[in-house]
This record gives C-alpha cells, sequence and structure tokens, in this order.
C-alpha cells in the first residue's frame, strides 16, 4: 500500500515536471492527520489559536514550498512549532502541506521544482509582471504594503476568495465588496464624478478619484445628486486578457 502511494506520488511529479505546471497534488492523509495533530493550535481552517499562528495569513501564504516543507519537519527553535519529521514519514509530512495549501486556497505544492519557492515559478513571475505592467491592477490595489489604496489589499486573497477569486477578477460588479463601492456625483454643470466612497456628512460627501491620488468633498447644496454606483469601480480587464495572460495573473494571485 506504502509503496503503491509512494509511486503514484513520483508518477505525478515526473508528469508535471513534463508539463511545467503547478501541480494539484493529491491531500492523501493531510486532513486527517492536521485535524489530529495540527488543529489544536492551528485551528480547523488555519485560521490560528492561542498556541498558534494563522496558516492562512499573508506571512503564511508566501512560504514557499521549501520552507513550509521545512517547518514542518524541522519546527521553529525556540517556539511552540515542534519538529515533527520523527512523528511521520516523508509522504505523510507531504500531505499535511498539501492539506495547508488547501487551506490558504491554493491548489497544492507545487511540485514542478521543489528547491525553488513560488515567487521562481515562470507563471507567477509572468502574472506579477503583468499586474504591475500592462493590467495596471496596482493602480488600484496592493500586495506586501506597495501598491494603490482604491481597491482591497490583496495579500492572501486567495485564501480568503477560495473558488470565487476568478468570479472576482472576471466579473467585479456580479458582487462589490463592502466598504469599496463607488458613487456617482452630477455636478452643476452637468458632468459626472465617478470615486470611491469614503465618507458621509449631512453636508458633504468625500470621494476618493478613481486614480486614487485625491479625495474630493462634494457639498450636497452644490451637486444635481449624489447616486450610489452598481457598477464596480473595477475595470474588466481580466476579461479582456488572452488566456495565457489570464493564467499567469491568476497563477500570481494565488500566490499571495
Ligand atoms: C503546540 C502548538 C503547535 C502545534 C501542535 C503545531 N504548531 Fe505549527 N506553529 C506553532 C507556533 C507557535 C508557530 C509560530 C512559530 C514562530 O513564531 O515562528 C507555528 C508555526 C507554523 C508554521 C509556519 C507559519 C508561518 O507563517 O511562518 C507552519 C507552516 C506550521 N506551524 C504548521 C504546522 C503543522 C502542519 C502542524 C501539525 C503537524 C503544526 N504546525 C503543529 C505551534 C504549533
Ligand atoms: C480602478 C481601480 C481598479 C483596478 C485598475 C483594478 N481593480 Fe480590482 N478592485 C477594485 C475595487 C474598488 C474592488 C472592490 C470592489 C469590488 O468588489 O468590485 C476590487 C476588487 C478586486 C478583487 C476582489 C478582492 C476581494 O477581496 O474581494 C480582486 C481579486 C481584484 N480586484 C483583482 C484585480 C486585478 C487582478 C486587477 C488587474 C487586472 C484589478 N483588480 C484592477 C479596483 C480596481
Amino acid at each position: 500500500m506504502k509503496t503503491t502511494k509512494f509511486l503514484i506520488c513520483h508518477l505525478s511529479a515526473v508528469a508535471i515536471g513534463l508539463f511545467s505546471l503547478a501541480s494539484v497534488a493529491g491531500v492523501g492523509e493531510g486532513k486527517e492527520l492536521y485535524d489530529a495533530y495540527c488543529q489544536i493550535c492551528h485551528g480547523g481552517l488555519g485560521e490560528g489559536q492561542t498556541m498558534g499562528k494563522p496558516l492562512t495569513d499573508g506571512v503564511a501564504n508566501r512560504l514557499s514550498d521549501e520552507d513550509l516543507l521545512d517547518v514542518i519537519n524541522n519546527g521553529r527553535t525556540g517556539t511552540g512549532m515542534t519538529a515533527w519529521s520523527s512523528s511521520f514519514n516523508e509522504e505523510e509530512i507531504f500531505d499535511i502541506a498539501t492539506y495547508v495549501r488547501v487551506l490558504q486556497g491554493k491548489p497544492g505544492l507545487a511540485l514542478a521544482d521543489d528547491q525553488r519557492g513560488p515567487s521562481d515559478d515562470p507563471m507567477v513571475v509572468a502574472g506579477e509582471a503583468l499586474f504591475n505592467g500592462q493590467a495596471a491592477c496596482v493602480s488600484c490595489h496592493s500586495y506586501n504594503d506597495q501598491g494603490g489604496s482604491v481597491g482591497p489589499s490583496l495579500d492572501g486573497v486567495a485564501s480568503r476568495l477560495g473558488s470565487n477569486l476568478e468570479q472576482a477578477v472576471l466579473n467585479p460588479s456580479d458582487s462589490i465588496l463592502s466598504g469599496y463601492a463607488a458613487k456617482v456625483v452630477e455636478q452643476e454643470d452637468g458632468s459626472f464624478v465617478t470615486g470611491r466612497f469614503r465618507n458621509d456628512s449631512e453636508l458633504a460627501v468625500q470621494i476618493q478619484s478613481e486614480d486614487g491620488r485625491r479625495w474630493v468633498t462634494y457639498f450636497k447644496d452644490r451637486v444635481k445628486s449624489i447616486e450610489d454606483s452598481s457598477e464596480s469601480l473595477m475595470p474588466e480587464t481580466y476579461a479582456t486578457l488572452g488566456a495565457a495572460e489570464q493564467e499567469q495573473l491568476m497563477a500570481f494571485l494565488r500566490s499571495l
């Protein structure tokens, strides 16, 4: 039984090497082992508990596969995180690590090259370039504390949205994240201004311009109308990209 499983693991590693894609490895016994040994400190969904930190936050999300396996195998000296390599065999550690990735909303460990972190994955690198370049996502979104503030920070977005991630970029207006809705102001000259709603008072409303740079106050008695917009401020750029670019961008978002 053990040998068979080990073989399957090897075969899939070879196949993935050939297609050089991030793998979807099986969780195997990962969930049972996690629930039995890790949950008590890290929470049933990796949300964290008194004795252990969350495994779904930005820091844990950004651990490379190598570092993730390393911390489970060898623990962290001087903390409650002990080494597990003497309690489990390699395959079991692998299954547990895969399950941690699943809790993070990722497909699994990227087997293509165990020695490299996710940021070296060519898909992720290409996706990051798109995000900061041609697709201009960075003008509104930050990650690692860099970027715009019209949209939410995308650190940990994959675990936050899970399988809804692609939908959120494909059809931004389908469900608008609370706190990030837009308002449309019709000025006295009949022109319209759209921006992120920031503050409201009896007399005025404050709107952050679409490029994020200016926060403008509009006095209610000096404009024709102020309406909630049903459209997201987020342009439908993703839908206009080619399939290869979409895949790259998704790979990058999943690495956050
Ligand atoms: C007794 C409590 C405890 C148990 C049980 C435990 N951990 Fe931890 N774990 C911790 C603590 C505390 C840390 C934070 C260590 C530090 O400060 O760097 C940690 C850190 C980690 C990290 C690194 C997270 C990061 O963001 O750097 C991973 C991954 C992890 N644990 C996975 C596991 C897995 C998988 C298991 C089960 C095999 C497990 N832990 C069992 C307490 C525990
Ligand atoms: C003009 C500003 C703007 C640009 C450019 C932009 N976004 Fe957004 N984005 C937003 C706003 C505002 C929201 C929140 C409202 C909503 O849910 O639609 C959002 C929401 C999201 C979400 C959902 C986040 C969550 O936690 O629910 C994702 C993912 C996302 N954007 C990815 C992207 C990607 C990828 C790009 C580049 C292709 C991009 N955005 C370009 C403004 C923008």
